[in-house]
Protein backbone atom coordinates (compact mmCIF):
# COMPACT_ATOMS: atom_id res chain seq x y z
CA UNK A 1 0.00 0.00 0.00
CA UNK A 2 1.19 3.42 -0.98
CA UNK A 3 1.50 5.68 1.89
CA UNK A 4 -0.59 8.61 2.20
CA UNK A 5 2.36 11.01 3.04
CA UNK A 6 6.09 10.28 2.75
CA UNK A 7 9.13 12.45 3.93
CA UNK A 8 12.62 11.16 2.31
CA UNK A 9 15.20 12.43 4.10
CA UNK A 10 14.32 15.89 4.94
CA UNK A 11 16.27 18.51 5.60
CA UNK A 12 15.64 22.55 6.58
CA UNK A 13 18.51 24.76 6.91
CA UNK A 14 17.62 28.40 8.15
CA UNK A 15 20.75 30.97 8.11
CA UNK A 16 20.66 32.53 11.94
CA UNK A 17 23.14 34.86 11.91
CA UNK A 18 25.37 36.19 8.45
CA UNK A 19 27.75 33.41 9.41
CA UNK A 20 25.24 30.59 11.34
CA UNK A 21 23.23 28.40 10.06
CA UNK A 22 20.46 26.34 11.83
CA UNK A 23 19.41 22.68 11.11
CA UNK A 24 16.25 23.27 11.91
CA UNK A 25 14.97 19.46 10.37
CA UNK A 26 17.63 17.28 10.20
CA UNK A 27 17.59 14.30 7.31
CA UNK A 28 14.05 13.41 8.90
CA UNK A 29 12.15 10.26 6.88
CA UNK A 30 8.51 8.84 7.77
CA UNK A 31 5.13 7.19 6.85
CA UNK A 32 1.67 8.29 7.26
CA UNK A 33 -0.61 6.03 6.14
CA UNK A 34 -4.35 6.53 5.53
CA UNK A 35 -6.34 7.26 8.41
CA UNK A 36 -3.20 6.86 10.84
CA UNK A 37 -2.98 8.79 13.57
CA UNK A 38 0.76 9.98 15.15
CA UNK A 39 1.95 12.33 17.29
CA UNK A 40 4.75 14.38 17.05
CA UNK A 41 6.87 15.64 20.35
CA UNK A 42 10.01 17.18 21.19
CA UNK A 43 10.98 19.91 23.31
CA UNK A 44 10.55 23.55 22.32
CA UNK A 45 12.68 24.50 19.25
CA UNK A 46 13.69 20.69 18.06
CA UNK A 47 11.61 21.73 14.77
CA UNK A 48 8.05 20.03 14.71
CA UNK A 49 6.29 22.94 13.74
CA UNK A 50 9.36 23.55 10.77
CA UNK A 51 8.50 19.56 10.08
CA UNK A 52 4.72 20.08 10.06
CA UNK A 53 5.34 22.98 7.08
CA UNK A 54 7.47 21.06 5.00
CA UNK A 55 4.63 18.14 5.19
CA UNK A 56 2.46 20.90 4.49
CA UNK A 57 4.39 22.32 1.36
CA UNK A 58 3.65 25.94 3.59
CA UNK A 59 7.73 25.69 2.97
CA UNK A 60 10.27 23.82 0.85
CA UNK A 61 13.21 21.14 2.15
CA UNK A 62 16.65 22.51 1.89
CA UNK A 63 17.10 18.72 0.67
CA UNK A 64 14.88 15.68 0.93
CA UNK A 65 11.34 15.36 -0.71
CA UNK A 66 8.15 14.75 0.43
CA UNK A 67 5.80 12.60 -1.19
CA UNK A 68 1.92 12.43 -1.41
CA UNK A 69 0.04 9.08 -2.94
CA UNK A 70 3.29 8.60 -3.99
CA UNK A 71 4.27 11.70 -6.05
CA UNK A 72 6.47 14.24 -5.24
CA UNK A 73 5.46 17.42 -4.66
CA UNK A 74 7.31 19.20 -6.59
CA UNK A 75 5.69 17.35 -9.25
CA UNK A 76 2.26 16.50 -8.18
CA UNK A 77 -1.56 18.23 -8.54
CA UNK A 78 -1.42 20.45 -6.02
CA UNK A 79 -4.69 21.36 -5.77
CA UNK A 80 -5.51 17.84 -4.68
CA UNK A 81 -2.81 18.23 -2.50
CA UNK A 82 -4.13 21.21 -0.70
CA UNK A 83 -7.26 20.16 -0.32
CA UNK A 84 -6.32 16.42 0.92
CA UNK A 85 -3.84 18.01 3.71
CA UNK A 86 -4.82 20.78 5.97
CA UNK A 87 -3.92 22.31 9.08
CA UNK A 88 -5.08 23.42 12.37
CA UNK A 89 -3.11 25.94 14.33
CA UNK A 90 -2.68 26.54 17.76
CA UNK A 91 -4.42 30.09 18.24
CA UNK A 92 -7.16 30.73 16.07
CA UNK A 93 -7.52 34.21 17.44
CA UNK A 94 -4.89 35.15 14.46
CA UNK A 95 -5.47 32.31 12.19
CA UNK A 96 -8.50 33.15 11.50
CA UNK A 97 -9.63 36.67 10.03
CA UNK A 98 -11.22 39.02 12.10
CA UNK A 99 -12.81 40.90 9.06
CA UNK A 100 -14.95 37.41 7.79
CA UNK A 101 -18.28 36.04 8.95
CA UNK A 102 -17.76 32.49 9.94
CA UNK A 103 -19.67 31.60 7.24
CA UNK A 104 -17.02 33.20 4.63
CA UNK A 105 -14.00 31.88 6.37
CA UNK A 106 -15.36 28.23 6.43
CA UNK A 107 -16.74 28.61 2.71
CA UNK A 108 -12.69 30.38 1.85
CA UNK A 109 -10.57 27.23 0.58
CA UNK A 110 -13.66 25.76 -0.92
CA UNK A 111 -13.42 28.72 -3.22
CA UNK A 112 -9.74 29.01 -3.68
CA UNK A 113 -9.36 25.44 -4.47
CA UNK A 114 -12.05 25.35 -6.53
CA UNK A 115 -13.67 22.59 -4.57
CA UNK A 116 -17.03 20.77 -6.61
CA UNK A 117 -20.51 20.80 -5.29
CA UNK A 118 -22.71 23.81 -3.38
CA UNK A 119 -20.58 25.45 -0.66
CA UNK A 120 -23.07 26.71 1.08
CA UNK A 121 -24.32 23.34 1.71
CA UNK A 122 -20.76 22.05 2.68
CA UNK A 123 -20.28 25.41 5.01
CA UNK A 124 -23.84 24.31 7.00
CA UNK A 125 -22.39 20.57 6.94
CA UNK A 126 -19.09 21.09 8.05
CA UNK A 127 -20.64 23.69 11.03
CA UNK A 128 -22.44 20.78 12.14
CA UNK A 129 -19.96 18.53 11.69
CA UNK A 130 -17.91 20.64 14.51
CA UNK A 131 -21.71 20.81 16.71
CA UNK A 132 -21.56 24.90 16.03
CA UNK A 133 -25.22 25.94 15.53
CA UNK A 134 -26.02 28.20 12.31
CA UNK A 135 -26.75 30.90 14.69
CA UNK A 136 -22.88 31.56 14.52
CA UNK A 137 -22.47 31.91 10.69
CA UNK A 138 -23.14 35.31 10.48
CA UNK A 139 -20.62 36.25 13.21
CA UNK A 140 -17.05 37.17 13.31
CA UNK A 141 -14.82 35.64 15.26
CA UNK A 142 -14.30 37.56 18.50
CA UNK A 143 -18.00 37.09 19.14
CA UNK A 144 -17.14 33.31 19.67
CA UNK A 145 -15.30 31.54 22.71
CA UNK A 146 -11.87 30.40 22.65
CA UNK A 147 -13.39 26.45 22.16
CA UNK A 148 -16.21 27.81 19.69
CA UNK A 149 -13.25 29.28 17.37
CA UNK A 150 -11.25 26.36 17.49
CA UNK A 151 -14.30 24.11 16.19
CA UNK A 152 -14.57 27.05 13.36
CA UNK A 153 -11.35 26.03 12.29
CA UNK A 154 -11.64 22.44 12.75
CA UNK A 155 -14.74 23.40 10.50
CA UNK A 156 -12.38 24.98 7.75
CA UNK A 157 -10.08 22.69 7.76
CA UNK A 158 -12.72 19.77 7.13
CA UNK A 159 -14.66 21.72 4.80
CA UNK A 160 -12.65 20.30 1.53
CA UNK A 161 -12.74 16.65 3.07
CA UNK A 162 -9.12 16.51 3.44
CA UNK A 163 -7.60 13.05 4.01
CA UNK A 164 -4.68 14.26 6.55
CA UNK A 165 -4.95 17.06 9.31
CA UNK A 166 -1.51 18.41 10.47
CA UNK A 167 -2.59 20.20 13.93
CA UNK A 168 0.51 22.00 15.40
CA UNK A 169 -0.69 22.24 19.13
CA UNK A 170 -4.29 22.29 18.44
CA UNK A 171 -5.68 22.83 22.10
CA UNK A 172 -2.49 24.73 24.10
CA UNK A 173 -4.65 27.86 24.38
CA UNK A 174 -7.75 26.75 25.64
CA UNK A 175 -8.62 25.97 29.06
CA UNK A 176 -8.76 21.90 30.24
CA UNK A 177 -12.48 21.83 30.09
CA UNK A 178 -13.13 23.32 26.42
CA UNK A 179 -9.51 21.01 25.88
CA UNK A 180 -11.09 18.22 26.13
CA UNK A 181 -14.31 18.78 24.20
CA UNK A 182 -12.29 19.45 21.60
CA UNK A 183 -9.79 16.78 21.82
CA UNK A 184 -13.04 14.33 21.66
CA UNK A 185 -14.06 16.15 18.59
CA UNK A 186 -10.66 15.68 16.89
CA UNK A 187 -11.24 11.94 18.34
CA UNK A 188 -14.52 11.45 17.07
CA UNK A 189 -13.83 13.14 13.54
CA UNK A 190 -11.06 10.98 12.86
CA UNK A 191 -12.31 8.45 13.79
CA UNK A 192 -15.58 8.69 11.72
CA UNK A 193 -14.01 10.05 8.76
CA UNK A 194 -11.01 8.11 8.63
CA UNK A 195 -8.74 11.06 8.43
CA UNK A 196 -5.15 10.47 9.02
CA UNK A 197 -3.88 12.97 11.77
CA UNK A 198 -0.30 14.41 12.15
CA UNK A 199 -0.53 15.96 15.59
CA UNK A 200 2.08 18.37 17.47
CA UNK A 201 1.41 18.78 21.34
CA UNK A 202 3.47 19.29 24.46
CA UNK A 203 0.91 17.30 26.17
CA UNK A 204 1.86 13.31 26.08
CA UNK A 205 -1.86 12.96 27.70
CA UNK A 206 -2.69 14.53 24.36
CA UNK A 207 -1.22 12.33 22.18
CA UNK A 208 -1.52 9.21 24.35
CA UNK A 209 -5.38 9.57 23.99
CA UNK A 210 -5.14 10.32 20.12
CA UNK A 211 -2.38 8.61 18.47
CA UNK A 212 -1.45 4.80 17.60
CA UNK A 213 1.97 6.34 17.06
CA UNK A 214 5.07 8.89 17.73
CA UNK A 215 7.73 10.46 16.32
CA UNK A 216 10.29 12.10 19.23
CA UNK A 217 12.30 14.82 18.05
CA UNK A 218 15.36 16.37 19.21
CA UNK A 219 17.60 19.07 17.69
CA UNK A 220 15.96 18.30 14.05
CA UNK A 221 16.00 14.66 14.05
CA UNK A 222 13.63 11.97 14.99
CA UNK A 223 15.34 10.17 17.55
CA UNK A 224 12.59 7.66 18.33
CA UNK A 225 9.39 5.75 16.94
CA UNK A 226 6.64 3.59 17.66
CA UNK A 227 3.89 3.00 18.82
CA UNK A 228 2.60 4.86 21.89
CA UNK A 229 2.01 2.56 24.03
CA UNK A 230 6.03 1.22 23.59
CA UNK A 231 7.79 4.47 23.37
CA UNK A 232 5.79 5.80 26.66
CA UNK A 233 6.23 2.89 28.43
CA UNK A 234 9.71 1.68 27.57
CA UNK A 235 11.59 5.12 26.02
CA UNK A 236 14.70 3.90 24.62
CA UNK A 237 16.07 7.38 23.51
CA UNK A 238 17.17 9.68 26.67
CA UNK A 239 15.65 12.63 25.09
CA UNK A 240 12.33 10.61 25.25
CA UNK A 241 13.07 9.40 28.48
CA UNK A 242 13.75 12.97 29.73
CA UNK A 243 10.36 14.23 27.96
CA UNK A 244 8.09 11.41 29.62
CA UNK A 245 9.97 12.07 33.03
CA UNK A 246 8.47 15.20 33.16
CA UNK A 247 5.30 14.07 33.32
CA UNK A 248 4.85 11.95 36.70
CA UNK A 249 1.83 9.71 35.62
CA UNK A 250 3.96 8.39 32.31
CA UNK A 251 7.00 7.49 34.31
N1 LIG B 1 11.89 31.08 9.66
C1 LIG B 1 12.91 30.75 10.45
N2 LIG B 1 14.10 31.40 10.35
C2 LIG B 1 15.16 31.06 11.13
N3 LIG B 1 15.11 30.07 12.04
C3 LIG B 1 13.97 29.40 12.18
C4 LIG B 1 12.80 29.71 11.40
N4 LIG B 1 11.79 28.87 11.77
C5 LIG B 1 12.31 28.08 12.74
N5 LIG B 1 13.60 28.39 12.98
C6 LIG B 1 14.48 27.72 13.95
O1 LIG B 1 14.41 26.34 13.72
C7 LIG B 1 14.40 25.60 14.95
C8 LIG B 1 13.15 24.76 15.04
O2 LIG B 1 12.00 25.61 15.19
P1 LIG B 1 10.51 25.05 15.23
O3 LIG B 1 9.62 26.22 15.28
O4 LIG B 1 10.31 24.08 14.12
O5 LIG B 1 10.50 24.27 16.63
P2 LIG B 1 9.28 23.60 17.41
O6 LIG B 1 9.70 22.20 17.74
O7 LIG B 1 8.03 23.77 16.64
O8 LIG B 1 9.24 24.45 18.75
P3 LIG B 1 7.96 24.81 19.69
O9 LIG B 1 7.65 23.56 20.47
O10 LIG B 1 8.46 25.90 20.58
O11 LIG B 1 6.83 25.25 18.81
C9 LIG B 1 14.53 26.64 16.05
O12 LIG B 1 15.89 26.75 16.38
C10 LIG B 1 14.05 27.91 15.38
O13 LIG B 1 14.63 29.04 15.97
MG1 LIG C 1 6.20 24.75 17.04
Amino acid sequence: MTALIEARSLTRTFRATRKSKVQAVHDVSLLLDEGQRIGLIGSSGSGKSTLAKLLLGLDSPTSGEVHYRGSSLKNANMRGFRSEVQVVFQDPRSSLDPQMSIAEIVREPLECLAVDGNHDLRVQEVLELVGLGDDIADRRPHQLSGGQRQRVAIARALAPRPRLLIADEPVSALDALVRDEILELLEDLTTRLGLGLLLISHDLAVIARLCSDVLVMHDGEIVERGSTREVFRQPQHAHSRALLEAVPRFS
